[in-house]
């Protein structure tokens, strides 16, 4: 008898899609980004052995990427200010290539692109060099053109991203940047050994943190999204490490299920986009973390009690055990606790299984989203 299976299930490992797949295995991939980096309690990138000159004369870091690979560059920015003392600008590579950027050997030009292949990128990768900047590759595809082009290469261990929605590499590009900082701010003598410990045994402990929203908040957060299929626009809010995944949250349900999505700096509320919350207005919020400090903490929760004063319909992402937030929010969908850098690897995964939910809900094929393609190669 003939053996039929449908193939491409087989691909997907019996889920059904590839979304649904790569989203199942983002402890993985943090996991193994980290994995053979961390020796005798210090970070350790075989990749960059031999090539700590190129970041002993730096004075200032640009991060250059697109989409998603954007909003982790813009998390890494606050990891690299901290534990290398290095100024960083994230820019949007189609732009920075057309700005005359003012660069030069003084300047790390870090990409970051899970195909390796974006010719937006890539371009101005290439630009980035020919005016005497060095440049290093964050990517999740070996031998790619972008790594190829770079003076140096840190690679994530995110496994094959088949859908066209970047999930797993997104956390991964995240932590590659976090070992980048802590590699960088060692080889600076910016980072003391008490610091660095401290944030290995953090990224050590996020993939059980992200195993356990897939277990205790998966299903409650599908439902959601099936209680919302008919809603027409989503906001998000954040603030510092938040305001990025608030921005990648409104990426992910912009792409997926073809609805209007924005994500906000929180604190801009009142300069403008308060004037769109109107009765039943779904907004998330990612909450930061109580000890993060109470001042972040308590302006978060008087934007959620300003929403909800205008009808706005919250859901709040928020650390387990917070217990300020209930009084204020329609959701809370719990993230563990984690040191506030490292809460935005943990705050993205409600978000991306939120989008999956909703589009799966509309019945849209989250893997192939209309208009989309996995690699843009084309300017
Ligand atoms: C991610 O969900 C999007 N499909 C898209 O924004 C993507 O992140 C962007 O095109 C960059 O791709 P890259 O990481 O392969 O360079």
């Amino acid at each position: 008898f003939e053996v039929s299976w449908d193939a491409a299930a087989a691909d997907k490992g019996g889920w059904s899609s590839f979304m649904a797949k790569e989203v199942s295995e983002e402890p993985e991939a943090v996991a193994n980004t980290v994995l053979g980096r961390v020796q005798d309690g210090q970070i350790v990138i075989p990749e960059l052995d031999g090539l700590d000159g190129l970041f002993q004369g730096v004075s200032r870091v640009i991060v250059l990427a697109c989409g998603t690979a954007y909003y982790a560059g813009l998390v890494g920015k606050y990891a690299i200010e901290q534990w290398a003392r290095i100024p960083v600008d994230v820019e949007l590579a189609h732009e920075f290539r057309y700005r005359d950027p003012i660069v030069g050997p003084e300047t790390l030009v870090v990409s970051i692109s899970q195909s390796g292949e974006t010719m937006d990128t890539l371009m101005a990768v290439k630009e980035a060099a020919r005016l005497g900047a060095k440049t290093l590759s964050i990517c999740n595809t070996q031998g790619a053109t972008i790594p190829r082009e770079s003076d140096a290469i840190v690679y994530t261990h995110a496994g094959p991203e088949v859908a066209v929605a970047s999930t797993k590499a997104f956390v991964a590009q995240i932590t590659a940047l976090y070992l980048l900082a802590l590699h960088v701010g060692r080889v600076r003598g910016a980072l003391s050994a008490e610091v660095a410990g401290a944030a290995i045994a953090e990224l050590e402990a996020l993939p059980e943190k992200i195993r356990w929203i897939l277990e205790n908040e998966q299903e409650r957060i599908e439902q959601l999204s099936r209680w919302m299929s008919d809603t027409r626009s989503v906001l998000f809010l954040g603030r510092h490490v938040g305001y990025p995944i608030a921005l990648e949250g409104a990426l992910k349900l912009k792409e997926l299920s073809y609805i209007h999505a924005e994500g906000f700096a929180a604190g801009e509320l009142k300069h403008g986009p308060i004037a769109l919350i109107e009765p039943g207005q779904p907004v998330f919020v990612m909450v930061p973390s109580p000890r993060q400090g109470a001042t972040l903490h308590a302006k978060v929760i008087s934007n959620i009690e300003e929403i909800r004063a205008r009808g706005a319909r919250v859901i709040a992402v928020a650390e387990e055990g917070d217990a300020a937030v209930l009084p204020f929010a329609d959701e809370v969908l719990r993230v563990p606790l984690a040191a506030p850098l490292f809460e935005p690897i943990l705050a993205v995964v409600p978000l991306h299984i939120f989008a999956m939910g909703l589009a799966t809900a509309k019945g849209l094929d989250v893997d192939q989203p209309r208009n989309l393609a996995k690699s843009v190669t084309v300017e």
